[in-house]
């Protein structure tokens, strides 16, 4: 059966989603009854998607073994491994070929004669298979095409440097920790999140590469993780991934040391009276012009106020508050009102604004926002993106209304700006309305 390809994007974004809201809900069939709520109370008309045979599957990937192994074990480096993958995200793959939102000049013209049946039936093959085999003593130089490799970098990556990374990302440079989504080792258990454990360094590489330089762009948290990489980072992670056996034994650390929160608020507090006539005493503000700051993440409310200080967010009332303000009263007062809650919000919703919220508009190229701000509304505090729900509705019009029209551009890679642009007016007071009632 066919999903609808509109329909199918907003799944995936539901899925992706999830992660981050429910990661503390344990069981999943307590997951799927969150989504199958979800799926109804946003009314989806689901159908199921093909079903994959492995006997099936295994007649049709013969033409694949050529590079990818017969064993699902790449054929050389240049070839990612597809043993032990998951289906569902070696189908997602396989469609982004054919419909050329993943661009490769190898597997375009492989994916483009595949129906979804085969598609699917290759991938539960696949799956079925075990990553175990060797990896590199089995190349084989029989592969019809032999992809361009990149040089050798003069660096010697550092494995344990790739297992910090990986587990704890570093949230001075927005990268969230990979462990998040990908799992212990490298072994995810969301099934549309890959499995990077014993893939080919050079692969990995390639495909941090690849989202840093925008040419694969179907994931914005990979993106923006692997913008802020450097050659080094992605270097030690390829090395890590390759085999994450070699460093079992290293504990992993995180890069810089977390701010003792406890102290830090508690010497905000002080700090924040000056802050009160306008943001409240918790952080409420209590007049609707003026954003809640309370439950913001710290590194969000970090950023701004080091950013209305270089002025690369421009607001003369906020120059003027920030300007005597040392980087240390900056962090204490960021993790204070992080710590405190946020009151629930005025007003009514909007269903036209939840609707825009949760799945975009794929004809005037609105991504949905839930992609960024989550679920419910909380942002992703170590990707950088804020918490929108329960914010004072005027503020997030008047937010909105600056993005669009530039005059707010400290957007890492103009992600508002490039939404917001395509956003006329009541869009945007309905998205406010609902960002604002939010639970
Ligand atoms: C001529 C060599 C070749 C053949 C044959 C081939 N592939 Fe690939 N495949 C590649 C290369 C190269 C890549 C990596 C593309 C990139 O760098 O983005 C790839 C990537 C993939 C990926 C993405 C893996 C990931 O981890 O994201 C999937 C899935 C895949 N191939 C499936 C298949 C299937 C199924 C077939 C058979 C129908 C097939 N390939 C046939 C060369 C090949
Ligand atoms: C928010 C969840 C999330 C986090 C955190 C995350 N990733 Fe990913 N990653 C994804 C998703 C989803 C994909 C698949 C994108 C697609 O569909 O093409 C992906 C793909 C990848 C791929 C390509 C795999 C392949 O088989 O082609 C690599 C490599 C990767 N991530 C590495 C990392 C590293 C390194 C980090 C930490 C710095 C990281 N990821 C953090 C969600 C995440
Ligand atoms: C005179 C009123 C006033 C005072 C006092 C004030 N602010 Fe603000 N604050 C504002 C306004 C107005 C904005 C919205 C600016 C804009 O439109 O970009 C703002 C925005 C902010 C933001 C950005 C919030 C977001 O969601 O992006 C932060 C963080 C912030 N203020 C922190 C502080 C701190 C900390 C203090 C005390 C040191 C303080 N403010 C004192 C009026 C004030
Ligand atoms: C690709 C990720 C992404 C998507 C999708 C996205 N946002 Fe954002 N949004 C961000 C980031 C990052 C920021 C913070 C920019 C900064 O550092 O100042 C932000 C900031 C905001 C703010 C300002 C919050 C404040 O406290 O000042 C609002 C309001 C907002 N987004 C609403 C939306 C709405 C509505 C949508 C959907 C139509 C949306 N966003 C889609 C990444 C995203």
């Amino acid at each position: 059966m066919i999903i609808h390809v509109k329909c199918r994007q907003f799944l995936y974004t539901l899925k992706q989603t999830s992660y981050f809201c429910f990661k503390n809900v344990e069981s999943y069939p307590m997951k799927s009854i969150i989504f199958s709520l979800l799926i109804a109370i946003l009314s989806i008309n689901t159908s199921i998607a093909a079903q994959g045979s492995v006997d099936a599957g295994k007649g049709k990937a013969a033409m694949c073994a050529a590079c990818h192994g017969a064993n699902g074990i790449g054929a050389s480096d240049a070839y990612p491994n597809l043993a032990g993958q998951h289906a569902d995200y070696i189908v997602k793959q396989l469609a982004a070929f054919k419909a050329g939102t993943r661009k490769d000049p190898v597997m375009a013209p492989m994916a483009a004669g595949l129906s979804e049946q085969d598609m699917a039936d290759i991938a539960v093959y696949f799956a079925s298979l075990d990553r175990s085999g060797n990896t590199t003593e089995s190349a084989d130089d029989s592969a019809g095409t032999t992809p361009t490799t990149t040089a050798p970098v003069a660096y010697i990556a550092n494995a344990s440097a790739g297992k910090n990374l990986y587990e704890f990302g570093d949230v001075s440079r927005s990268i969230g920790a990979c462990i998040g989504c990908h799992g212990k080792d490298g072994n995810s258990t969301v099934l549309i999140y890959p499995n990077l454990a014993k893939q080919h360094a050079q692969y990995i590489e390639k495909q941090l590469h690849a989202f840093k330089d925008e040419t694969r762009t179907n994931n914005f948290a990979m993106m923006q993780f692997a913008g802020s990489m450097t050659d080094e980072d992605i270097a030690n992670i390829g090395a890590y991934l390759a085999d994450t056996k070699a460093v079992a034994n290293v504990k992993a650390k995180p890069l810089v040391a977390a701010v003792p929160v406890s102290a830090a608020a508690l010497a905000g507090k002080d700090k924040a009276a000056m802050c009160a006539s306008c943001h409240g005493a918790d952080g409420n503000s209590p007049i609707a012009m003026y954003p809640k700051l309370a439950g913001q993440s710290e590194t969000y409310l970090t950023k701004q106020l080091l950013e209305f200080k270089s002025g690369t967010r421009e607001d003369s009332v906020m120059a003027g508050m920030v300007a005597a303000l040392s980087e240390q009263d900056i962090q204490e007062l960021a993790a204070y009102f992080a710590s405190q809650k946020p009151t629930l919000g005025a007003g009514s919703t909007s269903e036209e604004g939840k609707k825009l919220y949760y799945s975009g508009d794929a004809k005037r190229g609105i991504t949905a926002c839930i992609a960024c701000h989550g679920i419910k509304g909380k942002g992703m505090p170590k990707a950088g993106f804020p918490a929108v729900a329960n914010q004072n509705a005027d503020y997030l019009i008047s937010q909105l209304t600056k993005f669009k029209s530039g005059a707010r551009a400290n957007d890492r890679n103009s992600m508002m700006a490039n939404i917001t642009k395509k956003m006329k007016a009541h869009d945007i007071k309905a998205l406010a309305q609902f960002m604002a009632t939010m639970k």
